[in-house]
């Protein structure tokens, strides 16, 4: 099958919006994706028909909300082809996913002058809390470089590795610079040194394939918004074994098995890790998006959106003064630039009154920044439902712009 991208942007109501006046170009969908009709009218459904707290009520409503998000933890178990449904954690996003790890395995397994390895090319999101909890525990964060092309060595890796090392953090994909890790090759090196390894997928599972069993890692986390789904909700897989050690993170709500002022004990995998109310409605509508890429099929997505970065970076690298930053022997459909003499906050701002949305400045990754010594970079990175016709617009805007501060 391959997308026929008119038919899909039909799906996209946002997609019509007329920006000063023009036609959108949504070059944005690292920082969030846009989402289908189909996810906006699940939430419509949810609050119209059967709002109501789950796990908690004997009355209609509340069991049909629970069976919903029990439903989409299953969906979401097979997406990524966890064993269990249980192994399956909802957070707000990959960022509280990630600071949970963070906490429940300091908890547990961090001891004064452990080692945390976690690669440069990181998110903040999955740096500062291994720092936060390094910092707590009287640990360490050590830095695994990539190379000028934005690519992490396991050469590098392998030096890094001592007998105080605990665990490894590292994307699946760089959301500043689009590179594809080895995360296979990764985690074979984290467990041949009995190591732990989480996975940030945030930018991973809406471009490329995900099975956790395939891929035994050991936790890996995304975030529904990314892959065409609401806000404040992603998910924690983790292996059975490994939460079941681990210690609650947060208290309160479903997360616990019986209370009293003498003894707490905890409740059972996922809901030890769910405190407070859920965010079903979300996790309803989520489940929504994962079956509408599923329809599509990721490899399906891949394919047409490798096309679109090929396209883009030809057409890019012609515009006088145009560095790509970033390149990576596997990328995502993301193209970080600068142009030669100009900010990258001028350049998006005098796109923006074209239309064209595109991300500027430091994406969260100072520390990649830093690396290349520049204040940041242009980043355009592409879905499914974008168009060659729209990298043209695009093309056209930055000689416009080139042009303008000639
Ligand atoms: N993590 C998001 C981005 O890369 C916000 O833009």
């Amino acid at each position: 099958m391959t997308i026929d991208v008119n038919k899909i942007r039909e799906d996209f109501p946002i997609l019509k919006e007329k920006i000063y006046g023009k036609p959108l170009v949504y070059f944005d969908n690292a920082a969030t994706t846009q989402k289908p009709q189909v996810v906006i009218d699940k939430l419509i459904e949810v609050y119209t028909k059967y709002n109501s707290n789950i796990h908690r009520g004997v009355h209609y409503m509340s069991n049909k909300a629970t069976t919903e998000t029990e439903n989409a933890r299953n969906i979401i178990q097979k997406f990524i082809n966890a064993k269990h449904s249980y192994e399956i954690i909802f957070a707000r996003g990959a960022t509280e996913g990630i600071n949970l790890i963070a906490y429940s395995f300091a908890e547990k397994h961090l001891k004064e002058g452990d080692e945390i390895i976690v690669s440069e090319l990181e998110h903040h999101s999955n740096m500062v809390p291994w720092k936060m909890v390094a910092e707590r525990k009287r640990a360490n964060v050590i830095k695994w470089a990539f190379n000028d092309n934005g690519d992490l060595e396991l050469d590098e890796l392998k030096k890094l590795i001592t007998p105080k090392t605990k665990l490894i953090a590292v994307n699946h994909v760089s959301n500043s610079l689009g590179t594809i890790n080895p995360v296979k090759e990764i985690i074979e090196i984290a467990h041949q040194n009995n190591i732990q390894i989480l996975i940030d997928g945030a930018q991973a599972v809406q471009h490329i394939k995900v099975d956790v069993q395939a891929l035994d890692c050991d936790y890996y986390v995304f975030s529904a918004h990314k892959i065409y789904g609401p806000t404040g909700i992603g998910v924690v897989y983790g292996k059975e074994a490994l939460l079941d050690e681990l210690p609650p993170y947060q208290g309160g709500g479903e997360m616990i098995e019986s209370v009293s002022f003498e003894e707490i004990t905890y409740n059972k995998l996922p809901f030890k890790f769910e405190a407070g109310t859920p965010n079903y409605a979300d996790t309803i509508a989520f489940a929504e998006a994962i079956k509408y890429v599923s329809a599509i099929g990721i490899d399906n997505i891949a394919a047409y959106e490798a096309e679109l970065l090929a396209y883009g970076e030809e057409k890019l690298k012609t515009i006088p003064g145009l560095k790509i930053i970033g390149t990576a022997k596997h990328k995502a459909s993301v193209i970080s630039f600068n142009i030669d003499g100009l900010h990258s906050y001028d350049v998006g701002m005098i796109l923006d009154k074209m239309g064209i949305a595109v991300r500027t400045g430091t994406h969260c990754t100072e520390p990649i920044m830093l690396r290349y010594g520049i204040s940041g970079t242009v980043r355009a990175s592409f879905a499914f439902y974008n168009t060659k016709e729209e990298i043209d617009l695009l093309y056209k805007g930055l000689l416009k712009v080139v042009e303008m501060f000639a």
